[in-house]
């Protein structure tokens, strides 16, 4: 992977893969460290801690197919999410996400932020993205919120526009031929990021729950139903770790609103 700050008329370097392979018996981790089991258990390699945080209506759906953002949260659920996120060392969304619902992605509490930079952290997580099309708008919020880095992880076609487009307000990271998930997982863990909150969208969830690379979910579910055919789901078809029961960490109550926390691959 390569990367820069600003459209510079450096060339890109060639994308190299960057998974260290290591062979271990299963399960790879249990402790939130930083070696992560793939492929059936047998391939690791060094990735960040990965929480998947999403809210849905009772019918699975993250959101429905109006071009308003539905809203599945309440205040009580909002200030958690924002708590998790205080938590972590990077806040990862897909392009779409970005488009659609052209999110913060910033940690709100004055007081969460303090406590983050008394740590010698910057007041809110670093942002990151992917994309495939590197079509993505510099005045979106993402890019021009928060004293922090953004990080775009861009699939190799899309690597030159997206550096012109994006190169002022980003880093823009070869993210390989179509996108892949483990390596930039594998950079973001060479960057530093231990703790990763995933924040959508379906396409994100499916990919990263499917490649194994999910190790918690908060799953916060809303008293209504959406029951539109098109809406996006948590996932959509696909792979998915359908070869175990997930460990039911938690079940709180927020209000109208019910948070399930479960942990993968223990
Ligand atoms: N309820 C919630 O908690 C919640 C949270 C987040 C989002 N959402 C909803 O979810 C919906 C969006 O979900 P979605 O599935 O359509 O989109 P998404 O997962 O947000 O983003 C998909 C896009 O991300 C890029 N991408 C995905 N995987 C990639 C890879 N491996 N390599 C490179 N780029 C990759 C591609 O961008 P390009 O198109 O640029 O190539 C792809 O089209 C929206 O309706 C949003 O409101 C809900």
């Amino acid at each position: 992977m390569s990367d820069r700050r600003q459209a510079s008329p450096a060339p890109p370097t060639p994308y190299t893969p960057t998974l260290t392979r290591l062979v271990l018996p299963w399960p790879g981790r249990r402790d939130g460290g930083s070696l992560a089991a793939c492929g059936g258990g047998r391939e690791v390699f060094e990735r960040p801690y990965v929480l998947l945080s999403c809210g849905t209506s009772i019918d699975g759906c993250l959101d429905d197919t109006s071009a308003d953002r539905l809203i599945l949260s309440n205040g009580a659920d909002l200030d958690r999410v924002d708590g998790a996120r205080a938590a972590c060392d990077a806040i990862m969304v897909g392009a779409t996400t970005v488009r659609r619902d052209d999110p913060r992605l910033v940690v709100r509490s004055v007081e969460r932020c303090q406590e983050r930079v008394a740590r010698g952290l910057p007041a809110t997580p670093l942002k990151v993205t992917v994309t495939g099309s590197g079509d993505l708008d510099p005045e979106a919020r993402f890019f021009t919120l928060g004293d922090v880095d953004k990080l775009v992880y861009c699939a190799a076609p899309a690597l030159v526009k997206a550096r012109e487009r994006l190169g002022g307000v980003a880093t823009v990271v070869d993210a390989g031929p179509d996108g892949d998930l483990r390596a930039v997982l594998a950079d973001l863990h060479r960057r530093g990021v231990r703790r990763l909150m995933v924040e959508g969208g379906q396409s994100l969830h499916t990919q990263l729950l499917g490649e194994g690379l999910v190790d918690e979910l908060h799953l916060a579910i809303a008293p209504f139903f959406v029951g539109e055919a098109g809406a996006p789901r948590l996932v959509g078809a696909g792979r998915l770790p359908t070869d175990g029961r997930a460990e039911l960490a938690e079940v709180r109550r927020l209000g109208d609103v019910v948070l399930l926390r479960y942990l993968f691959g223990r």
